[in-house]
């Protein structure tokens, strides 16, 4: 077994500095260390390079950064499919939630049939039409879709690269009104926050992992503010009322004795906005479990 830890420190898809220092706090909470007690081989690829370059506001398309965005989840879909290639699990750290289109762009054209779990307090779905903030890391699940700029959705070249039938999101508590239209009219599995307090995580999990058991690769992405920010306080945007650090354990366990993802990626953790590197921490201890660390 062999896992290939690659870094996306891009903050470029959302307007607070700092997540693109995520990949460094992930790795300073020991990711190394702690997964490599889990794997035969863990390869950490270091960063995908991202610069620093000047901040485009494209204010006309309401899609801030719009080409950098775009070329920079290009290279990262290049090293993730060849990850796949080399018979590694990629675990991609970020890093804004707008470098799922790479990662996905990455994944996707291994997979006839992927399925996705989207693990946030936001649903992603958002266009240049229907987002409030012009901010690209509130896109990608929409983007995966097959709906966007293309610029975007062309990303790897292809689209789309996942079906709405596929998706599960997990600890929705903030959606826009055009994200809910599309979630009505696509027809997307979603667990809000009240499916979760009502079913018990448990419960979210089966049916989370019985709808997924027939695809061929389940990607997991995981918005460390899917979390409370009680227990993940560095995150850009953050909403109370959230899953707790206990149940995105269970989470996680429940996914690995599952064995179903095949590929996962944990963003958002801002080190500036934290206490004391503590999302980071937490990432890598839900990291543990999702592969497969016990206790006893
Ligand atoms: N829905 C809001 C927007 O489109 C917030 C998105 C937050 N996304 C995230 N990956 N944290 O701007
Ligand atoms: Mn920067
Ligand atoms: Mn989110
Ligand atoms: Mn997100």
């Amino acid at each position: 077994k062999k896992l290939s830890i690659i870094g996306m420190p891009m903050d470029l898809g959302q307007m607070r500095r700092g997540v693109d220092m995520g990949p460094s706090a992930i790795r300073y909470a020991g990711v190394n260390e702690r997964l490599k007690k889990l794997f035969d081989e863990v390869h950490d690829l270091g960063d995908i390079a991202i610069g620093r370059p000047e901040v485009m506001i494209d204010e006309e398309s309401n899609l801030r950064n719009l080409d950098l965005v775009a070329e920079k989840n290009e290279s990262l879909a290049v090293e993730v499919d060849k990850a796949i290639e080399s018979g590694s699990f990629p675990l991609v750290l970020g890093g804004d939630h707008s470098i799922a289109i790479g990662t996905l762009a990455g994944v996707a054209k291994h997979y006839q049939n992927l399925g996705v779990i989207w693990y946030d307090a936001h649903g992603d779905l958002n266009t240049a039409e229907t987002s409030p903030s012009g901010n690209i890391h509130g896109m990608p699940l929409a983007v995966s879709l097959g709906i966007g700029h293309s610029k975007l959705t062309n990303v790897g070249g292809y689209t789309p690269k996942i079906n709405p039938e596929n998706i599960v999101i997990i600890g929705a508590r903030s959606l826009d009104e055009g994200e809910r239209e599309l979630i009505k009219e696509k027809g997307i599995k979603v667990y809000t926050m009240h499916e979760i307090d009502r079913l018990g995580m448990t419960k979210v999990m089966e049916e989370t992992i019985a709808y997924l058991k027939d695809k061929d690769g389940v990607h997991l992405s995981l918005d460390l503010d899917g979390l409370d920010p009680h227990d993940a306080p560095g995150v850009g945007t953050p909403v109370t009322g959230g899953i707790s650090y206990r149940e995105s354990h269970l989470a996680m366990e429940m996914l690995a004795e599952s064995k179903i993802v095949t590929s996962a990626e944990f963003v958002e953790v801002n080190p500036i906005l934290d206490d004391k590197n503590k999302t980071a921490s937490v990432a890598v201890a839900l990291m543990g479990s999702l592969f497969g660390e016990k206790l006893l």
